[in-house]
């Protein structure tokens, strides 16, 4: 992403921190806990939910899609299923972005951080046009940072941790945004061995060929792949329940804005 000389309206802060992760990785919980951090440290928050179809939020929005766009009327309107729906109403409210880059922008002073929920169908968010608009709406007017939440017990096994860094690694190339891994509920495991993996090549090869289904070549070829993503990102072990490592957090993303105000 280039931003011509002339377009340098560009502000340090707030940081935005767009929330993506697999369904049940803990992204609407992670976003409560970052909510409460922020309160309980005088962290300057502001809250965006951009998930039209959620019922109940444990934390308050200060702006929500499902107060401009309401998701079962555009499913009815359309006639579409729930993803159709979830997608149509996303749409709806992209076509709408320059006004909540506007209400952020008049606030940018009073800020360090927005905080953004995203729908819990990650390819919604991700593989959309209206996904892609806003993530550069953000992106060219404010430093802009991925948190990729990981399930963590449920990436002990090499193959789904292989699966789920693919799809971390394919949003860095498509937004070509920083990128941090928070590998959540660190409380249930502990995160050292997705460390290991991803710091030693030999490591997780012994691990991935244990599973005699998967050719040993594919999956070398793979993680050769993964082994250049894993230098172009940081990573943290929270957990959101408990609220560890919150402070590692927002060091990442403080670094990553860094990065992104020296490369963007
Ligand atoms: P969708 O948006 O519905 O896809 O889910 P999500 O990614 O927002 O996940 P959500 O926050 O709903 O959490 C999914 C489940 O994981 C819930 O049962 C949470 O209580 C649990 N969970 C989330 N974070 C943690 C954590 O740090 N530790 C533990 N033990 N459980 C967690």
């Amino acid at each position: 992403l280039k931003i011509a000389e002339s377009d340098i309206t560009f502000k340090r802060k707030p940081v935005i921190i767009i929330v993506v992760g697999m369904a049940g990785s803990g992204k609407t919980t992670f976003l409560h806990r970052l909510v409460c951090h922020t309160l309980s440290s005088n962290i300057r928050g502001y809250v965006l939910n951009l998930d039209p179809a959620v019922t109940t939020l444990p934390f308050g929005a200060n702006i929500d899609i499902r107060d401009t766009v309401r998701y079962k009327e555009v499913m009815k309107e359309y006639n579409l299923g729930p993803n159709g729906g979830i997608l149509t109403s996303l749409n709806l409210f992209a076509t709408k972005f320059d006004e909540v880059i506007s209400v952020i922008e008049r606030r940018a002073d009073q800020l360090d951080y927005v905080l953004v929920d995203t729908p819990g169908q990650i390819e919604i968010f991700t593989w959309s046009a209206s996904g892609a608009i806003i993530t550069e709406a953000f992106a060219s007017t404010f430093p802009t940072v991925i948190a990729y939440v990981v399930d963590t017990p449920r990436s002990a096994n090499p193959v789904t941790f292989m699966s789920n860094m693919l799809y971390a690694c394919s949003i860095l190339y498509k937004t070509r945004l920083p990128l941090v891994l928070v590998f959540n509920k660190v409380d249930v495991a502990k995160h050292e061995f997705a460390l290991e993996w991803m710091e030693d090549f030999e490591a997780f090869q012994a691990a991935i060929e244990t599973d005699s289904s998967y050719t040993s070549t594919l999956t070398r070829s793979l993680s050769l792949v993964l082994d250049e993503f894993y230098k172009n990102l940081k990573s943290v072990g929270v957990s959101a329940v408990s609220g560890t490592g919150m402070e590692a957090f927002f060091s990442a993303i403080e670094a990553s804005a860094e990065e992104y105000m020296e490369n963007y």
